[in-house]
């Protein structure tokens, strides 16, 4: 097994030659989308080149077209962890998917029944399952989290949970402080009452590594554009509930997965990019561990490695983060629990508002986001609004030179 080397990786990525006023740009506004490798560059380009066309026909642009559309599916499959291709499904974004799909979801609820989701999660994991409920004459709870750590309050989703619960919907990571979700645990107890589970793997997705069998989740929504990709959204479901929901579809749409999911014409050059962007993960995933045999093992592999690596850049963000007097970090700082978070971290500042702060690293070329990053109820909750936090997000191409830089303009401010 070779040892991850950032440097490695950066060379693919040819927005981090960036240069602003002087300086090298710091990328860290991953969690709002992260930049793409060359290879996905080339690949939408190449797509509009080679064969740009639309799906079913049968000449031979098309009959490539809808080739490289199925060795998508069969990557994405490999990448959360589905041996059935026809179960993931691509479309706008994954608030557009979550919106659709909920519409759908919730034709098969009643008045009496219940839909749990979380204080912690981005609002499209909110929101449309509010209206949805909404819409069925549903209950809905919402689960809180602990102000100190920013962890779920799992006593208040056991007492909440009934035989009542339809649908449980709970991020795999927050995009706003950075908890990762015990997901397995939450799908445990939601099958004992029945309950389906909803998984927004957004965040969690450029950070390690998705089993949707492992896990066991009904539902799973990420977005290309978060790992490395083009912007996509991509939805995984279970191929029985996939095939038995009502999907609000056209005639004459195909009825089989999964076309019943995908509505009109798909950004094919998009997806030729997803393809690109799962391609450079299982190149460094094979680099890093020659003797993967499959695709599979090898995104494994690079999702165990860039895991590694950042959770011991995370740790010495954290760590010097604590050393600036004006800093206040939310989330999980100590050291034995970062397996619980992934190292998108967030600060606020006492002298300076979020906006302030981001404003003065944008001007030395570092990239972060102030606000709620949809996060809404979560900076509601903490009492954050409308100034909320300063986002500092560490991806796998991110060096501790950055990171020191990063600290020194903190200090400087
Ligand atoms: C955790 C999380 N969920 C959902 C979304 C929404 O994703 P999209 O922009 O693909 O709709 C985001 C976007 O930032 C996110 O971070």
């Amino acid at each position: 097994m070779s040892s991850f080397d950032p440097h490695w990786c950066r060379q693919h990525f040819p927005a981090l030659a960036r240069q602003h006023e002087g300086h090298s740009a710091v990328f860290l506004d991953g969690p709002a989308g992260s930049q793409v490798p060359r290879g996905v560059i080339e690949a939408i380009s190449q797509y509009l080149v080679d064969c740009n066309a639309n799906h079913g026909g049968v000449f031979v642009t098309s009959m490539e077209s809808d080739a490289l559309l199925e060795r998508a599916h069969h990557a994405v499959a490999d990448l959360l962890g589905s041996s059935d291709p026809g179960t993931v499904f691509f479309g706008q974004n994954m608030t557009s998917l979550t919106f659709a799909f909920s519409r759908a979801l919730a034709r098969t609820w009643q008045a009496g029944d219940e839909v749990i989701v979380t204080r912690l999660d981005h609002d499209a994991n909110v929101t449309p399952w509010v209206l949805a409920a909404r819409d069925a004459g549903a209950t809905v709870h919402q689960v809180g989290f602990r102000h100190d750590d920013c962890t779920l309050q799992l006593d208040e989703f056991a007492r909440v949970l009934s035989p009542r619960t339809r649908l449980v919907a709970v991020g795999c990571a927050s995009n706003a402080v950075g908890t990762i979700n015990p997901v397995q645990e939450i799908i445990t107890q939601a099958h004992a009452v029945g309950a389906q589970v909803f998984l927004d793997a957004v965040h969690y997705a450029p950070h390690a590594s998705i089993d949707v069998t492992a896990w066991d989740c009904d539902y799973l929504a990420c977005s290309a554009y978060k790992f490395f990709g083009p912007h996509i959204g991509i939805l995984y479901g279970k191929r029985p509930l996939l095939e038995s929901l009502p999907a609000y579809k056209v005639r004459p749409a195909p009825d089989d997965l999964p076309g019943r999911w995908m509505t009109g014409t798909q950004s094919h050059e998009g997806i030729a990019g997803v393809l690109a962007a799962i391609d450079y993960l299982s190149a460094l995933g094979r680099h890093l561990n020659p003797t993967a045999s499959t695709r599979r093992e090898a995104l494994t592999s690079v999702f165990d490695a860039i895991q590694r690596y950042e959770r011991g850049l995370g740790a010495y963000l954290l760590e010097e983060l604590a050393r600036i007097p004006d800093v206040r970090i939310w989330g999980i700082t100590d050291p034995q629990r970062l397996h619980q978070r992934v190292p998108t971290v967030a600060i606020t500042h006492a002298q300076r508002s979020s906006q302030e702060v981001a404003t003065a690293l944008a001007r030395q070329g570092i990239f972060v986001w102030a606000g709620n990053f949809y996060a809404l109820t979560l900076t509601e909750t903490l009492g954050l609004e409308p100034d909320g936090l300063v986002r500092l997000g560490l991806l796998h191409y991110n060096t501790r030179a950055e990171v020191e830089r990063l600290l020194d303009a903190l200090h400087g401010l």
